[in-house]
């Protein structure tokens, strides 16, 4: 198996670096646009194959994308990343030019890859990317849901005082401050519902945590995060390459799921060897689906400004 994570920065690398310790792929390619950072790094994790007992092979190059032919999963992670007090839908101008031309050089080389898009704003990179490679849909996932699954899960785990690990809890819709949804109805410590546990303003206040859970860091650091960012991407792959069909929620293109059309958005999926294989549509309630809409309607209206790129 060869992987391919495009951009050689922070969440990029960590991806790398997530596939390598896990042993995931018999090679793993790491590319970056500035000079000597892919190689750099490749080299640095190289370095501690002996020590963690891994034997993927890693190489790093600049800009070269023959080197990732015949890839079978590409991780896009190219592009600005915000700084504090930024939107990720600020991001667009730039990183929608540099994810464009990142999809196709990919799909020169790699046209059997699966594409999971990391670059914000992610639902428009993502829907970005299936416009300009004209994939099979199945085969371009968005990471973001995963990672604000996971922030969800890290809410909760602190006011439960319960392990992350023993949570069950998906966010869905975009992965915006303002756009995401986390379905608090449907979480479970255990198979227990966790609004058995929690206030209502306990509630309240880890929803609206989570859905500021990257902005927060982005505060905190100075730049955006990368560790969670970082293992959400790897366990994508991970699910694609060993097909464990593992449920994640993905910024996917919607065909009426959700009531949604032409738009990619965050929904639970099954991730397997054929990319993401199928949608869950489990039944939102009157008000989270009003969410959801006005979630979709604020993503389509950024999927618009690609027309005036
Ligand atoms: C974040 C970036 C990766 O949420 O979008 O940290």
């Amino acid at each position: 198996m060869k992987v391919t994570v495009v951009g050689a920065g922070a969440v990029g690398a960590t991806t790398a670096d997530n596939i390598a310790r896990a042993a995931l792929a018999e090679e793993l390619v790491i590319l970056d646009i500035k000079e000597g950072i892919a190689e750099g790094k490749a080299q640095d994790m190289m370095q501690t194959a002996a020590l963690l007992g891994f034997d993927t092979r890693i190489t790093g190059s600049t800009n070269d994308y023959k080197k990732t032919a015949g890839s079978d999963v590409v991780v896009i992670t190219s592009g600005l990343p915000r700084k504090p007090g930024m939107t990720r839908e600020e991001l667009i101008g730039v990183n929608a030019g540099i994810v464009k031309g990142v999809a196709e050089n990919i799909l020169q080389n790699s046209p059997d890859a699966i594409i999971i898009v990391v670059s914000n704003p992610m639902d428009t990179m993502t829907y970005l990317a299936l416009q300009s490679t004209g994939l099979p849909k199945n085969r371009i996932i968005g990471m973001g849901g995963t990672l604000d699954s996971a922030r969800f899960k890290y809410q909760l785990s602190q006011h439960l005082g319960a392990s992350p690990a023993d949570l069950n809890a998906v966010v869905v819709g975009g992965h915006g401050d303002t756009t995401m949804i986390p379905l608090i109805r449907f979480a479970t410590w255990n198979s227990v519902p966790v609004t058995k546990f929690l206030s209502e303003d306990q509630q309240k206040q880890i929803v609206a945590d989570t859905m500021v859970g990257g902005a927060t860091l982005t505060k905190l650091i100075g730049t955006s995060a990368w560790y969670a960012p970082g293992a959400a991407s790897a366990a994508l792959v991970k699910s694609i390459l060993r097909d464990e069909k593992k449920l994640f929620t993905c910024s996917v293109s919607l065909d009426g799921e959700y009531g949604q059309k032409d738009i990619c958005l965050g929904v639970p999926v099954i991730i397997g060897k054929t990319g993401w294989e199928k949608i869950l549509d489990f039944g939102l309630n009157e008000e989270e689906q009003a969410l959801f809409s006005k979630s979709a309607d604020a993503v389509r209206n950024m999927n618009d400004v690609l027309k005036t790129l």
